[in-house]
């Protein structure tokens, strides 16, 4: 932490944070707001780290309080809930030294006008110190009707879900082949003194269990290495477009996939789009960043008389837009803001793209179906109901590498390999 005065504002700051995100905000648009306020890496480290530690462990925390106040909190006490949560994550799921995090939580209760309750804060935050924050299944912090779906979809699994959505994931990264050879790339960490270790299924990744600043990363600024999740990273090769083939990532945003296809191999002639245009400036900056070049397009990819010129694809990237329930670890909010009716609105999305999109691809390419989701709906169900409706989609096997065997594809559960909950197919279009 930068300073004492900072260190109030971090949890100052936590506190609004987790109140909206609570009152329904997403907590990616409430860090963005908050993070450029602080200067210091350290204190916007902090913050970041606070938020997801109590949305993460939000069951555990809630239920001490429900257990050990003497009145529940109103609607109006959203930010001391906030506050409580934040102080609870930094003495359990953080670990920081008690003293600071005891200070810094009580003088913040002061701050934000609660004076009153600032005995109280110090109270409860003692007594976490002193017995622990109470045991809770991490099962609870899912709404009951996801609960049930994806115990429905994967009775066996459904409880490692459930435990490692509520766990940090490792920061796993990957190396630009295009700038520096991984091994290179591993020694200049090293002398860093930074521990990392290469996965040996993926070639380009590389995993950070103790966490840090990516601008801490050797090599990070000049595009060396770039964060993207294992899960991920396997979509490259469960692709692999051949040389200079006409390439459509036609979900492209924030152009993870599209940078890492580009630094594997620069002669592919990419066309990204993404219906969002503010997102589709992200493209921009992280091709930049990695020094990729592709063509960027805004339109709703379904809508192909907005956007086609006419040529077809040789080879086309459809990482649908989904419900997420496969990084609840990296979206904890995923399960607070999350409702039935969105994976009905995901899944007429998914198939209104799969069906638009397939009318674009070359006879003889192929379409590789990605989604960040576990929900059976979402994936193998949803390519069944395609390869039911379109008579020349042939499936392509993707070997044991890529996950669970799910209908035609491969599912990726939270946490397996350290990897995100993923779900790809592979489909390749029948010539005449
Ligand atoms: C899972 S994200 C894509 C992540 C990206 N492929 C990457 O690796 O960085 C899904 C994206 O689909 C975009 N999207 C949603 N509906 C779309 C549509 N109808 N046409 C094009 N893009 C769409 C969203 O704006 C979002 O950026």
């Amino acid at each position: 932490m930068s300073d004492p005065v900072a260190g109030v504002a971090v949890r100052v700051a936590a506190a609004r944070v987790l109140a909206a995100v609570l009152r329904g905000r997403s907590l990616k648009a409430e860090l963005a707001t908050a993070l450029p306020r602080f200067d210091d890496s350290r204190d916007r480290a902090l913050l970041e780290a606070i938020c997801f530690a109590a949305l993460r462990q939000r069951t555990r925390y809630d239920a001490a309080l429900q257990a050990w106040m003497p009145k529940p909190l109103t609607a109006r006490d959203a930010e001391l809930r906030g506050l409580l949560l934040a102080g609870f994550a930094q003495l359990d799921a953080l670990q920081l030294p008690p003293h600071a995090a005891l200070s810094a939580t009580v003088e913040a209760a002061r701050a934000l006008g609660r004076s009153r309750q600032a005995g109280m804060v110090n109270a409860l935050l003692r007594r976490a110190q002193r017995e622990g924050l109470p045991a809770a299944d991490p099962a609870e912090a899912w709404p009951g009707w996801l609960r049930a779906r994806v115990s429905a979809d994967w009775p066996w699994q459904a409880a490692a879900i459930f435990a490692a959505s509520a766990e940090p994931a490792p920061l796993w990264l990957r190396v630009n082949r295009a700038r520096i050879a991984r091994a290179d790339w591993l020694q200049k960490l090293d002398a860093d003194g930074i521990e990392g270790t290469a996965d040996d299924r993926l070639a380009d990744a590389v995993r950070i269990d103790t966490p840090l600043a990516v601008s801490a990363l050797p090599g990070f600024a000049e595009g060396e290495v770039s964060v993207q999740d294992a899960a991920a990273q396997a979509v490259a090769d469960a692709l692999a477009p051949p040389a200079g083939a006409r390439v459509l990532d036609a979900c492209a945003a924030p152009g993870g996939k599209a940078a890492h296809l580009l630094e594997r191999d620069p002669s592919l002639q990419l066309l990204a789009l993404d219906v969002d245009p503010r997102r589709l400036r992200r493209v921009a900056d992280t091709l930049q960043r990695v020094g990729a070049q592709a063509q960027l397009k805004a339109a709703d990819a379904a809508d192909t008389a907005a956007w086609w010129d006419g040529r077809l694809f040789d080879v086309v990237l459809l990482d649908a837009p989904c419900s997420a329930t496969g990084i609840v670890r990296r979206q904890p909010d995923v399960l607070l803001h999350r409702r039935a009716q969105d994976i009905d609105a995901l899944v007429a999305l998914q198939a209104r793209l799969l069906d638009a999109l397939w009318t674009v691809l070359a006879p003889g390419g192929v379409l590789l179906y990605a989604t960040c989701s576990i929900l059976k709906d979402e994936n193998e169900r949803q390519i069944d109901a395609f390869l039911s409706r379109t008579p020349d989609a042939v499936t392509e096997p993707l070997d044991a590498g890529f996950g669970h065997v799910s209908g035609v594809g491969r599912q990726t559960l939270p946490g397996e390999g350290g990897r995100d909950g993923f779900f790809l197919a592979r489909l390749s279009k029948r010539k005449a």
